[in-house]
């Protein structure tokens, strides 16, 4: 069975792009936003587009956008919020050494499984081993119906569980096949249930907690499992040779690189007070046994944090000065980094992602900006930005020397 990627619901669709600063730069920015827009519309088997597509994560990077800004680079590439690993996949796509952090451990594993190398007989055994799981667990489901011995009606009178009890059931049974694999087979299963969560939640989408109705049959869940395990055999392909990509749990204000070390940067940081990256993945989080607490404490930009403390702006000013002093520091004299940052609204004024990252750090110089024009959304955006346009931005830096 060929499964199909789905295209990003990002709204990088639109060839119009405005920039400024230094020629060549703006060109390069300019060609990254455009690729997005031409890549948006096609859709491909997923062994073109790697592994990208295979596990959803909010605000992942257009996979074509970053393609063009990794070939900028020669050497080692960091991306300090890796989030799902685009930057990872893309600098394996091209050869390149890369490092990419994160503090979410679901991250971490994700974009781990996505670079790792895996053989043609590891692929083999990993939808073997898929198969087999989804068929014994759908029968499993389906003789419990038979003999009305339901599984545990855990969640069942729960009108706020995110999950119907028999969606519940069935996940539950597949994680207890899988766990019972080899590790390397268990943690590339355990990537592909992850992948499906939301999809079989009462979630709105992976963004909105809202709890909606939806029709999630029985086998549905195994069904999707068994799709989501295909498309990560065909993205692997790719993998089998190629430089090392690493993934790994960090706070991207405190890396653990030496100076000076890394030729590039590719990232998108949080853009300030949007999301709460540790709340769309509760539930992944939950079923691979780790508490989000930690993760929430450490998060830059969290929306919690814009919605709670009266001092945002200052806290963000300092997130933001951290992790950019962060990059400069571990930044070879004379490397790029390249950043994808959104303006937003920080207490009822607009917020200009592309001014504030110009003077962050004297290490820096700032190069070019390249932005395109966004959707205002609800009341609060149309009346701080009010006339003017709300962008995102690709942004690039230099450090000095
Ligand atoms: C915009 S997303 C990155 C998406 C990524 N570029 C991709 O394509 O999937 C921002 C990421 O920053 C991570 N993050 C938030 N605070 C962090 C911190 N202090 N250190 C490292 N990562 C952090 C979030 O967990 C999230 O994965």
């Amino acid at each position: 069975m060929a499964v199909r990627q789905k295209r990003s619901l990002s709204e990088w669709r639109s060839p119009n792009v405005v920039s400024r600063g230094d020629k060549q730069y703006s060109a390069i920015l300019e060609k990254s936003i455009k690729a997005a827009a031409g890549d948006h519309l096609a859709r491909r088997p997923a062994k073109e587009d790697l592994t990208h597509g295979f596990h959803p994560y909010a605000a992942k990077m257009p996979p074509a956008l970053t393609r063009v800004l990794v070939r900028q680079i020669e050497g080692t590439i960091l991306d300090p919020f890796c989030g799902s690993g685009t930057t990872l996949v893309e600098a394996k796509r091209a050869k390149r050494e890369a490092v990419g952090f994160d503090i979410n451990p679901l991250s971490v594993r994700l974009a781990k499984i996505k670079t790792t190398p895996h053989s043609k007989g590891f692929r083999k055994t990993l939808l073997d081993r898929a198969n087999r799981i989804a068929r014994a667990v759908t029968s499993q489901g389906r003789e419990a119906r038979g003999t009305g011995n339901r599984a545990s009606k855990r969640n069942s009178d729960d009108p706020e569980s995110p999950f119907s009890p028999h969606v519940y059931n069935e996940l539950i049974a597949l994680q207890a096949a899988i766990n019972k694999e080899k590790p390397d087979i268990r943690e590339a299963l355990l990537m592909c249930l992850s992948a499906i969560v939301t999809k079989v939640s009462k979630k709105t989408s992976e963004t909105d907690r809202r709890l909606v109705h939806k029709s999630i049959g029985r086998g549905l869940p195994s069904k999707l499992f068994m799709q989501r395990a295909i498309e990560l055999r065909d993205g692997l392909h790719a993998t089998e040779t190629s430089p090392v990509v690493w993934a790994l749990q960090a706070d991207a204000r405190k890396l653990p690189l030496l100076n000076n070390t890394i030729d590039g940067v590719i990232t998108s940081p949080p853009y300030p007070g949007v999301y709460d990256y540790w709340r769309h993945h509760q539930e992944r989080l939950a079923l691979l046994g780790y508490s989000d607490r930690s993760m929430r404490k450490l998060e830059v930009g969290s929306r919690r944090d814009a919605k709670r403390k009266e001092d945002f702006a200052k806290v963000w000013k300092q997130e933001l000065t951290e992790f950019v002093a962060e990059m400069a520091r571990v930044t070879k004299p004379g490397g790029t980094i390249y950043m994808v940052i959104g303006d937003t609204v920080i207490d009822g004024a607009p917020w200009i992602a592309s001014k504030e990252s110009a003077e962050l750090d004297d290490r820096l110089e700032w190069l070019a900006a390249a932005g395109q024009k966004r959707t205002l959304r609800g009341a609060r955006e149309k009346q701080a930005f009010a006339g003017k346009p709300k962008r995102e931005w690709v942004i690039a830096l230099r450090k000095k020397g």
